[in-house]
């Protein structure tokens, strides 16, 4: 029996998905087992221009059906922000679906009561593609690392800000050019106010330090300072001392006399990073996360952590894992941790 995936979105990010399934099923079908069935795409407009082809038949304006529709098996939220994310996200797990979302800002914000309202249906809510892009990093925290006592973890998780970064220090560009031409090349925000002043990262960085420490830590609790203040003569000034400036989304677990939970410090700003520190040969809009764990010792993820394709692949994963655990009448399966 084919799984039938319903998909909300199809921007850069769902629409690769598309392209990937299609182009891929008999790939998927012989590496996993799971043959998948896209059964319709919620979009808002019906007849925007994609970025790539995506079969007209398969389009509706009627999300609220998608989510309800009794032959989806899988819900896969791609839209981003909050409405009317939120309401169909919840109404997809109250339908017995399980949903794979990339939706940064909203698991930032509700993800402990997604995740609940999830549990209470038996079903799950997976979200690879929410932190990093590409790149394998919350299900290698939730599963290779389950039981591991990590300490720190250290990431560049904004690639628009990475990119505006390196081409000032490598390339002596201006902080406006290096924006504009980061929105040129489609990695920025919407509204770019998101990249730059650390928005993005800290949702990224209360995902991050929830996973790796165990915690509800929600956006709010995050401290953040942006890149607009830094200028060519910060890098000058660091270069001269063996640095880089670079955006950093700092997750600490700081151990207390007494208190055996510790507490957890989660912080996003710039950060001078030495030379010959593996984060500073991080170039352009890649992705790094650094993890500093008690028995594993130093681990170093990197990747895209942006774009349609590497987005999708993440995407892509969850919905087989989230497959499998529809099939086997589980959930949760690769989550050691609650
Ligand atoms: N604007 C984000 C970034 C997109 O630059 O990293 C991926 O989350």
């Amino acid at each position: 029996m084919p799984v039938r995936l319903g998909i909300l979105g199809c921007g850069n990010v769902g629409a690769s998905l598309v392209k990937i399934i299609l182009e891929g099923q008999s790939l998927i079908e012989s590496q996993t087992g799971e043959v998948l069935e896209i059964a319709a795409i919620a979009v808002r407009d019906l007849s925007a221009d994609r970025p790539v082809w995506v079969p007209r038949d398969l389009l509706t304006d009627d999300p609220f059906a998608v989510v309800t529709d009794p032959t989806v098996d899988i819900i896969v939220e791609v839209m981003g922000g909050y409405d009317p994310a939120k309401p169909l996200i919840e109404e997809a797990l109250r339908s017995k679906k399980s949903v794979v979302t990339a939706n940064k800002s909203l698991l930032s914000d509700y993800g402990e009561e997604i995740s609940q309202l999830a549990r209470s249906q038996g079903r799950d809510v997976f979200f690879e593609a929410a932190v990093a892009g590409g790149i394998p990093l919350i299900r290698s925290l939730k599963v290779s690392l389950a039981a591991e006592r990590v300490r720190r973890v250290t990431g560049i998780v904004n690639g628009t800000t990475n990119y505006i970064l390196t081409r000032m220090s490598e390339d002596g560009v201006s902080y406006s050019d290096a924006l504009s031409s980061a929105q040129e090349l489609g990695y920025a925000e919407a509204d770019p106010v998101a990249d730059v002043e650390g928005f993005d990262a800290s949702a990224k960085a209360a995902i991050l330090a929830s996973i790796a420490f165990g915690r509800n830590v929600m956006l709010q609790d995050v401290s953040r300072e942006g890149i607009t203040g830094i200028t060519l003569d910060d890098f000058a000034f660091a270069k001269r001392h063996g640095y880089t400036l670079k955006l950093l989304a700092i997750c600490e677990w700081i151990e207390s006399e007494g208190d055996s939970e510790g507490k957890i410090s989660v912080r996003v700003h710039p950060a001078m990073v030495s030379l010959t520190h593996p984060l500073a040969s991080v170039r352009d809009a890649f992705n790094a996360v650094f993890v500093e764990g008690d028995a594993v010792g130093e681990l170093m993820f990197y990747g895209r952590g942006a774009g349609g394709l590497p987005t999708a692949s993440a995407v892509l994963g969850d919905v087989i894992d989230a497959a499998h655990n529809l099939r086997f009448g589980s959930t949760e399966r690769h989550m050691a941790r609650p």
